[in-house]
Formats: structure tokens, sequence, C-alpha cells
């Protein structure tokens, strides 16, 4: 068997097998199949495409690539969570805690932002002194103490998915299905959880464009799930719009804190809710999803859930305080209102410019490595629907440099007026199983 054949057949549309598969992640993660041959395989399989069988054994390939995380000695079921990646999308910092108070443990690795999306451990990083890096010792022990604990992925889970992540982000091969969910799936099955809930976001600011290739992607990654053995469920949610109103890291992070405090934005405390209570139902702790909502929307009005987000703090090492003391966190030093430009309903907030002007202000990554400026980005004052009235305000620019001239101009080109009512937007497209 050679690197040269396994591309000729996937050039051909053929079915790779199981010791082809093998053969190539191997061989990537030793050094024998080179880049640039990688690269050629890779784009082959973008454009020909992967059957589900062929993607469940890559994903399997990756994941022995590896170490894997042993959550056994944590007792009960240990569920996981992960996002596709939007904009605006703070659900992992509100809903593991949430997810804690009602009795669940939750050991949770999670990823760095890049381009316009923003990541869950950046936006914990704004609590100053809080640990991201725990060894898995150390992240197992805190998820005992405090039943929770987020992290960044430990150095030796899937090294195949970081080289190919690496090669496809220059290769023009990220876009594709199989090799997507076979990267999630990896990284979700390595790190032990026995049940994964998955939230694949589709539109403008997401991977996923439209619904029938958000479709795809899911039935994929249950697929791949399912054939570990592991419960698999996913929403196909909407990345049309910012989810919530806050983009940028500390000002998420008060969102989550302000929607544990029963404060939060409606579209986000939804999405919340509703992801909770299905991962509720996979642990066996609430079988009938309208009395998880209940039970979670209760663990909020009790103040349990914002308990168990001090206790999640206080475990990686950050100052508890902050919940009632906003001013323990990293806040921009100068707000600019931007006001609207005309009377009428909000069409269009097109999360994707949004994002990536949020990454200019400094909120996120252009390039991996980037240091992130944690106290910037936007907080929306209306969304999509809303009737606005000239001059009033439509959203803040956090920022702590000048901002270029034409900014602003950048920010208002991303909405869209209509003088007609809008039809309500809908928040969860599908749940697949
Ligand atoms: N997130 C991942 O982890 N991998 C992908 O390929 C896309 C999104």
């Amino acid at each position: 068997m050679n690197i040269i054949q396994i591309i000729n057949r996937k050039k051909y549309k053929e079915n790779l097998s199981q010791e082809e598969i093998n053969f190539f992640v191997q061989g990537l993660v030793s050094g024998s199949v080179k880049d640039y041959q990688a690269s050629s395989l890779l784009m082959a399989i973008l454009l020909n495409g992967m059957s589900l069988e062929e993607t469940s054994l890559l994903t399997k390939a990756m994941v022995d690539s590896g170490g894997q995380v042993d959550l056994s000695s944590i007792p009960g079921t240990k569920v996981d969570k992960h996002s596709t990646g939007g904009v605006g999308d703070k659900v992992s910092l509100a809903l593991v805690p949430l997810l804690a108070s009602c009795g669940l443990k939750v050991a949770k690795m999670s990823g760095k932002g890049l381009g316009h999306t923003g990541g869950t451990l950046d936006k914990l990083e704004s609590i100053p002194g809080l640990k991201i890096e725990l060894e898995e010792k150390n992240f197992i022990q805190a998820v005992k103490d405090y039943d929770a604990a987020i992290i960044s992925q430990t150095d030796n889970l899937v090294p195949a998915d970081k080289i190919l992540y690496a090669l496809r982000d220059v290769s023009g091969t990220i876009d594709s299905i199989p090799l997507i969910a076979s990267s999630i799936m990896s990284k979700k099955l390595a790190s032990g959880a026995d049940t994964i809930f998955l939230d694949v976001k589709v539109g403008r600011g997401a991977f996923m464009k439209d619904l029938d290739s958000a479709t795809s992607l899911a039935e994929t990654m249950v697929y791949i799930g399912k054939s570990y053995g592991k419960d698999t469920q996913v929403i196909i949610s909407d990345m049309n719009q910012p989810l919530g109103l806050a983009i940028g890291n500390s000002l998420e992070l008060i969102e989550a804190i302000e929607t544990l405090k029963g404060q939060g934005p409606k579209d986000f405390e939804s999405l919340v809710l509703t992801a909770g209570s299905i991962i509720l139902k996979q642990a066996g702790l609430e079988m009938d999803q309208g009395k998880g909502e209940k039970l979670l929307k209760e663990k909020i009005s009790d103040g349990s859930a914002l308990k168990a987000l001090k206790k999640l703090i206080l475990g990686q090492g950050g100052d508890p305080e902050l919940i009632d003391d906003y001013k323990k966190l990293p806040i921009a030093s100068a707000v600019t209102e931007v006001l609207c430009p005309e009377d009428g309903y909000i069409e269009e907030i097109d999360p994707l410019e949004l994002g990536l002007l949020s990454a200019d202000l400094g909120a996120g990554r252009k390039v991996l490595g980037d240091k992130i400026d944690h106290g910037s980005g936007f907080v929306l004052r209306k969304k999509v629907g809303d009737f606005v009235e000239k001059d009033q305000p439509l959203l803040s620019i956090y920022h702590n440099k000048d901002l270029d001239k034409d900014f602003v101009k950048k920010v208002l080109a991303a909405y869209k007026f209509t003088k007609e009512k809008c039809p309500p937007r809908t928040l969860v497209y599908k749940h697949i199983s």
C-alpha cells in the first residue's frame, strides 16, 4: 500500500478501506505521509466525498492517533456539548453550570475562537486568574470537587486533527462535511463523555450556510456517535443574526451570568433551555423535555445555577466575586453608540460582518496566536424584527483602541431595514437523534 494509490482511489471516487484510512492517518502523524500528499487527499475527499462508513472509519483512526480521557472515576452519566461555532454563542458558559446545578457532572473541553467566531475558552479567560490548562488528573479532580470544569483540549488528544486542521486551513479544504464531522467527533469521542449533544449552526455566520448541508453534517455526526455506541443528538439552530445581544469575551460572559440571574436575552435563554432539556433527557435525569425546561428554570430562579457557576470559577482558580461585581472583569475604556439611521424594522443583522468587525476591535483572532482584547466587542440594543426610530441606539461598540474613521459605517452596513413588519425568525430548525 502507498499513499499515491490511496489518493488515486479517492480521486476516482472509490471508497477507502479501514487499512487505507489507518495508513493515511498514521503516516500523517509519523511524518511518512507528506503535507502535500495529505493536502491532495483532503482535496479529493472534499470533491468526491466519503460514505458514512468511511467517515466513521476516518474518525476512529483520528481518535486512535492519540490518548483518550478516562472519565470513569467520576460517578454518573458524563455529558458533553459542542457547538459548530457562531457569533455571540456563549451557550456553554450558561449551560454547563446550569446542568451542574441539576446534579450532573460536566467535564468539558472547549476551543479558542478563530476568524469571525468566538471560542468558549477566550470568554472564560476574561476571568482574571482562571486556568484553562489543567492536567488530566487535575481536570477530573476539579469535576469531582466542583461538579463542572471547562478546559482546553489536552495536548495528546487527537494529534491527527491538529495536523489535518492546520493543513485544511491553508489548502481550501475546511468546508467538507466528512472532514468537519470527523474533526469534531474525533475530539468529542476522545474526550470521554457518555453522551454527546451538538449544536450545528446554520446561516450567514456559520460554517454551514444552508439547512441541507447542516442536516447532512448533523446526520453524519449522529451516525459516527452511534457507531461508537454513544447517544448523540443534534439541534440545528439559526446563525443568521448574532445569538443574544453581546459579542466579545467579557461582554458575553456578563450576558451568560445575567441569564443565570434570570435576566438574559430571550433567544439566548430559549436556546440554553432547549439544549439543556435534551441533555437532561440524554443523561436519564428528566425524560420529559417540558419538565426538563421547568427544572432548569427553577435552578435559575432559586439561584442554584449561579452558585454552580461560582463553584466552577473557584475550581479553576478564578475569583467568583466577579459574578456580583463586573468591575473585576476587563471592560473596554471607551463606548461608542451607533444610532439608527432611519425609522423602520430591522430585517437583517449580518453576524459574519459583526463577527469580523469584533475581531478588528481585538475581541477575536485573525490568525492563530493573535492576542485577544477581552474587554472589547459589541452589545446590540435591538434584534431582527424590532422596530427602531431614527437616532435610537442600535448597538454599542466597546473599544480600547481608536476606531477607524469608517468603522461605524462598516457596522451599519451589517444592517438592513424595512418598512414592513418582519415574520418571526426560527431559532431551532431541527432536532436529529
Ligand atoms: N470545528 C472543528 O473542530 N473542526 C472542523 O473541521 C470545523 C469546526
